[in-house]
């Protein structure tokens, strides 16, 4: 038996360094941690227990048969973060380029599949060549494997994608279907074909960098929610996002204990410039009304007129949607509703309660705006909320003019409770442009037409530029001084916590993608 045990010590021994020394060295040289390296800063420590390890890959041709190494290019297993189950995996580069063979997509699927059973989240962490090379169609076939279980898994767990070095070609599917992204900067790029081949087909010179790394996925493309300074930035992102999340579509995310103490927050009263069109950061409302500190923005460097996180209010875990007035003046545009309505799907997906600060002039006009879909991607927010089950409520802190007021997140598309500040302007349009229009003829023949023209202006504005029309339908449903916003929400999120909505049953709806 001594011998035995002797044999298995020395195969876990030689799993646990990949493809070799040298090889571990040189990924240390890239500024790049090993496989092993990121589960061991992820994981709760002697959590991780491994699955698959002595998986080797079946590859006969270009004399593959002589080249094995255990685990075949991942480690898959499961663990915890926080005392809180994940299932794992993690691509070692060191082993053909953590190149996904036959055998690297059945260790991964293994432990989605595991992770659907049980209930619990799914990290990958990507660093990757792509297919192998050697394996042809049936490395191919490995990734659709994958592809097909993260869409299966999509609303049941969630599901985040590290990217940690490379993920090119049609590997970049599986972290595009998964929740969440995260990229390191300098050390990780995405893209569907490289820079050569761009080169050859648009005669464009563009680096890896600039066409896929970090920075350009997080401001240009969104495709990442998150760009990080380096790995172990990644990896501490990955865990504080799931302390907001639920383990499953079933659950509810885990409360932080908290303790009432006085909930005004006077500061809010004097947040709102006395001019409406004067910008202000909407991030300094959120801080005064969510616990303290407790803010994760997610996508911060992309459609920047629009911010949305994940916050704790009186401990629990919600979902924020704020126009952003310092951004464009905080107006809807194509790539705000997309940000705007891929966070409230993941929300509603595993019941995290909705909150959304509305100061929105509306939606941004234009031959761009309208030639890139303007018309899909609002309605793609407006689907969300309607179709969010989740307690939803909604603060007019500001403007909420003209469709814009109906898509985020209005009381007749089902928000539970709306509140309105005093500084509230709630109508089809602002006041001069209502002004020409309903006006034009009257003043046209009129004396002083510039001084009528002012006057008709205010008459709109007094009438309209205030909340109490909408609370006088019971759209609003209540007026309330900013100071106060703070201990609403949290009574009203409390009132709210056995809301049970169910939408007509149907196979799925049809979203305008
Ligand atoms: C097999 C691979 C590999 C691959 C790298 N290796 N990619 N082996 N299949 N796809 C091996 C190398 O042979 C080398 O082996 C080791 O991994 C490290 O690679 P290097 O090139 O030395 O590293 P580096 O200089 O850092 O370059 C990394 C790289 C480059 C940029 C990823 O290796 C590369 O371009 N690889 C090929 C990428 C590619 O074209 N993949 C297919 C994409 S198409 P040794 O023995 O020397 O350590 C695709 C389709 C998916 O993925 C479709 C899904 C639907």
């Amino acid at each position: 038996m001594d011998k035995k045990i002797d044999n298995l010590q020395q195969k876990r021994e030689e799993a646990l360094l990949g493809g070799g020394k040298t090889r571990i060295e040189s990924q240390h040289k890239k500024g790049k941690l090993t496989a092993r390296e990121r589960l061991h800063f992820l994981l709760d420590e002697g959590s991780f227990e491994e699955i698959g390890m002595m998986v080797t890959h079946r590859s006969t041709d270009f004399g593959m048969e002589k080249e094995k190494y255990h685990g075949d290019g991942v480690v898959t297993g499961f663990g915890t973060i926080n005392g809180r189950l994940v299932y794992v995996y993690s691509q070692d580069f060191t082993v053909f380029g953590g190149s996904l063979s036959e055998t690297q997509s059945e260790k991964i699927c293994k432990i989605m599949e595991m992770a659907m059973k049980n209930g619990a989240p799914i990290i990958g962490l990507n660093d990757s060549g792509g297919a192998r090379i050697q394996e042809g169609v049936v490395s191919l076939g490995g990734y659709a494997d994958i592809f097909y279980r993260n869409t299966q898994a999509s609303g049941v767990v969630p599901q985040i994608s590290g990217i940690m070095g490379p993920c090119a070609g049609g590997a970049v599917y599986s972290p595009a279907i998964t929740d969440f992204i995260l990229m390191v900067e300098n050390t990780s790029y995405m893209f569907v074909t490289g820079p050569n081949v761009v080169k050859t087909v648009t005669h464009e010179e563009v680096t890896a960098e600039e066409l896929g790394g970090a920075g350009t996925h997080a401001s240009k493309s969104g495709v990442t929610h998150f760009a990080c300074a380096n790995e172990i930035d990644a990896i501490n992102h990955i865990k504080k996002l799931l302390s907001y999340m639920p383990q499953n579509c079933e659950e509810q995310a885990p409360a932080l204990a908290y303790e009432a103490g006085d909930e005004s927050r006077p500061a809010l009263n004097q947040l709102m410039p006395e001019n409406a069109n004067q910008p202000y950061d909407v991030r300094e409302a959120i801080e005064q009304i969510i616990d303290e500190g407790s803010f994760l923005e997610i996508h911060k460097d992309y459609a920047e007129n629009i911010v949305v996180g994940f916050a704790r209010l009186a401990g629990r875990s919600i979902g924020i949607v704020a126009n952003q007035p310092a951004f464009l003046a905080g107006v809807l545009d194509n790539h705000a509703s997309v940000k705007g309505a891929r966070f409230v799907r993941f929300c509603d997906s595993f019941n995290i309660p909705l909150l959304v600060l509305e100061d929105v002039p509306g939606f941004l006009p234009g031959t761009d705006q309208e030639w890139n879909g303007i018309i899909n991607n609002g309605a793609k927010l407006l689907y969300a909320f309607c179709e969010a089950t989740v307690p939803k409520i909604t603060v007019i802190t500001r403007k909420a003019y003209g469709g814009a007021y109906c898509v985020m997140n209005s009381k007749h598309i089902g928000a539970d409770m709306n509140y309105a500040w005093p500084s509230a302007e709630i109508a089809v349009m602002g006041a001069k442009g209502a002004a020409e229009i309903i006006f034009k003829k009257e003043i046209s023949s009129a004396a002083d037409q510039e001084a009528k023209w002012l006057e008709k202006e205010k008459e709109y504005s007094d009438l309209f530029a205030n909340p109490y029309r909408a609370a006088e339908r019971g759209f609003v449903d209540e007026v309330i001084e900013p100071a106060e916003t703070r201990a609403k929400l949290i009574k009203a999120y409390r009132m709210l916590e056995n809301k049970v909505v169910n939408n007509p049953r149907k196979k799925h709806g049809n979203i305008p993608l």
